[in-house]
């Protein structure tokens, strides 16, 4: 490993321990709202590209180069492992994740596999090649969460109120335990494979489990998540949980055993300190929209949340959700500069 990879102040923040700035990286830093990746990805598919290393490797490096930000995220996508083990399934450009058969009984529970390093080689070899082009700038591996993954199963692509998802939740129980289990399994591995081949941290983004009350968060997906971070513990880097819409959750959330949480716009970051408890750095969480007004609204919305931020034992810059593509480019590199100037004060 890089000596300076250690120190690098993502890594440190993440850890909870002292930085000389906050860190700064953006969910969907890489994207549409890219010029570059327009031209790269032209005349290749999402999936596609998500399997060819030297494709996942330019793109992954692109926000990397032009904002000098704190971490990488790796370009993939969280459909990726399902269509490894041979489900059905694809991105389609405005829309998501699209599969043919949606999951529904038991038998198409059971023809969830679980995954094996074998059905990811591109993954391995993409990985590989990142963190030897990265250096000192930490490369953070992902997966969807079990509850965000089964929506689009269930439902068979993205979905407002999550109808399908809900009336197997509460209508066939144990239907939805046995989805979920196989989901942590296949999780796990996926995970595994981009820690083994070098990833620095690894990010749960259960994006949509901001349907789901408390209460039932407890019953219904606690059991999936408190079992991958704590699969997750022997590999050693940091385990980060986001999900969106999250407020009432982030108690529960702060249970789960990740080392940091992510926390979108909607709840201030030392409130959100608060509800997660000690012990924890936090994630976040400029409204991602912000980025679409003059620049000295931005700047003063992310003063609020670097100051709101000093309070939580860590923090790692973000927005509260990815970058929307219409954003420009120069707005998300002043924000950067800003971030790292500011909180070295
Ligand atoms: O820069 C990064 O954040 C890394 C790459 C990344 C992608 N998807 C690339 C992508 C990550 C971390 C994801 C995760 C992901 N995928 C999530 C969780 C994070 C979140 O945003 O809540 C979810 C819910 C998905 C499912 C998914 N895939 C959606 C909703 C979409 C957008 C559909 C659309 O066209 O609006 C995708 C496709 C996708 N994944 C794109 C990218 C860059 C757009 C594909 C394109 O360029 O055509």
């Amino acid at each position: 490993m890089n000596p300076q990879l250690a120190e690098s102040p993502f890594l440190l923040a993440c850890r909870r321990q002292p930085v000389p700035h906050t860190p700064v990286w953006f969910m969907r830093q890489a994207g549409r709202s890219l010029p570059e990746y327009r031209k790269v990805r032209e005349g290749t598919e999402m999936l596609a590209a998500c399997a060819t290393p030297d494709l996942v490797v330019e793109i992954t490096m692109q926000p990397v180069r032009r904002y000098g930000v704190d971490a990488a995220i790796f370009f993939s996508d969280i459909v990726v492992p399902l269509k490894a083990i041979g489900i059905d399934i694809d991105i389609k450009p405005g829309v998501g994740p699209v599969v043919a058969d949606p999951i529904r009984d038991a038998a198409a529970v059971g023809r969830l596999r679980p995954l094996s390093p074998d059905d990811v080689p591109y993954i391995t070899e993409a990985v590989t090649e990142l963190v030897r082009e990265l250096g000192a700038t930490p490369l953070i591996g992902f997966a969807g969460g079990p509850f965000t993954l089964a929506s689009y199963l269930i439902e068979g692509g993205p979905s407002k109120n999550h109808d399908h998802t809900k009336a197997m939740m509460y209508g066939a129980p144990e239907l939805w335990h046995a989805l979920m289990d196989r989901l942590t399994t296949i999780t796990l591995a996926w995970l595994k494979v981009q820690a083994d081949a070098g990833a620095s941290a690894l990010q749960l983004f259960d994006s949509w489990v901001g349907a789901v009350a408390p209460r039932d968060y407890r019953e219904f997906v606690l059991p999936y998540t408190s079992k991958i971070f704590a699969g997750l513990e022997e590999l050693g880097v940091p385990r980060i949980h986001f999900g969106v819409g999250t407020g009432e959750l982030l108690p529960v959330m702060g249970e789960a055993g990740a080392d940091v949480v992510g926390v979108d716009w909607r709840v201030p970051l030392d409130e959100a300190a608060t509800r997660v408890g000690a012990g924890k750095a936090l994630q976040g969480n400029l409204d991602p929209a912000i980025l679409l007004a003059p620049w000295e609204v931005v700047e003063k919305q992310a003063r609020g949340v670097i100051e709101a931020g000093r309070v939580a034992e860590g923090h790692v810059f973000n927005l509260g959700h990815g970058v929307l593509p219409s954003t420009d480019p120069g707005q998300v590199a002043r924000l950067t500069e800003f971030v790292h100037e500011f909180s070295a004060r």
